[in-house]
């Protein structure tokens, strides 16, 4: 035997030695230790959660939410007996959960629309959350608010507006809340229309195959307007390609109450 072969021997058997001192100091069940091919997956599952949950991170640095306050919903927390009308709360609920569960497999657009209050964010949420995928959340208001007349001018905002639009584009799970506000509420001097107009016109044909004819990746529209009055406010050709218009995809809250702040 070689001087080398001998050291690899010895090695061994020391390695064998400590493995079964180590076996017997804490009387483990030798059966049910780990074999290294199953350390080794672990290893690599860990380092792929890890790995996105930080692009998840560096996504979230873009995401416009509602007087800057996080939100968060999952199905778990939907509640029909808040409504008068448990029964339609219920199909609302279980129609956004069964096409989170078809959408796992196929990249769909999906409308949210109805009054105020009614749980129209909280299912878009529930919905990005069941893909398991990067998500980025967008305030309507909040986007047309970088466009006031004071602030849009400066190096910083117009950073952040290439930043966010380039997110908005890019992301695989896009929620575009409130789409509409913009457009019906009185934002002082922001003159958006026009830019805000552009910008949705790149994200809504950067989100689609017009190779395939359907979309590339999913966007999750929430309103409070019909599409007759969203498409008089956008470029119907942004309409044609967010909204979708198969009524499978559209989950209408009618008959619903305002809930806000009944919790
Ligand atoms: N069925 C429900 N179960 C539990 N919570 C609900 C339900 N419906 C609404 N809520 C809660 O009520 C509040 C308002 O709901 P949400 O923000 O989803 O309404 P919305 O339809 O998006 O309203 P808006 O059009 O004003 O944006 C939230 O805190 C939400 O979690
Ligand atoms: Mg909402």
């Amino acid at each position: 035997m070689t001087l080398g072969a001998n050291i690899m021997n010895d090695f061994g058997n020391t390695l064998s030695r400590k493995r079964a001192e180590l076996i017997k100091k804490y009387e483990l069940d030798v059966e049910s230790l780990p074999t290294k091919e199953e350390i080794d997956n672990q290893t690599r599952i860990n380092a792929l959660d890890k790995l996105k949950q930080q692009k998840q991170e560096a996504w979230s640095t873009w995401n416009l939410y509602p007087a800057h306050q996080k939100i968060q919903f999952d199905f778990s927390k939907w509640k029909p007996d808040m409504q008068e009308d448990s029964e339609n709360a219920r199909e609302l609920g279980k129609k956004a959960y069964l096409l989170s569960k078809r959408m796992k497999n196929e990249t769909l657009n999906v409308l949210f629309v109805g009054a105020p209050g009614t749980g129209k964010t909280s299912l878009a949420l529930a919905i990005a959350k069941e893909l398991d995928k990067h998500i980025l959340f967008i305030s309507t208001a909040e986007l047309a608010a970088l466009f006031d007349t004071d602030l849009r001018n400066s190096p910083d905002i117009k950073q952040k507006l290439r930043n966010v639009e380039n997110a908005m584009i890019g992301i695989d799970v896009l929620i575009i809340d409130d789409l509409g506000t913009e457009g019906s509420m009185r934002f002082k001097n922001f003159g958006v229309t026009e830019k805000m107009q552009h910008l949705m016109y790149r994200v809504a044909n950067g989100r689609f195959n017009f190779e395939k004819n359907k979309v590339a990746r999913t966007t999750l529209i929430t309103t409070n307007n019909t599409d007759e009055e969203l498409n008089n406010m956008y470029d119907p050709k942004i309409i044609s390609r967010l909204i979708p218009k198969k009524q499978e995809q559209r989950i209408a809250f009618n008959n619903m109450k305002d809930v806000r702040g009944m919790g």
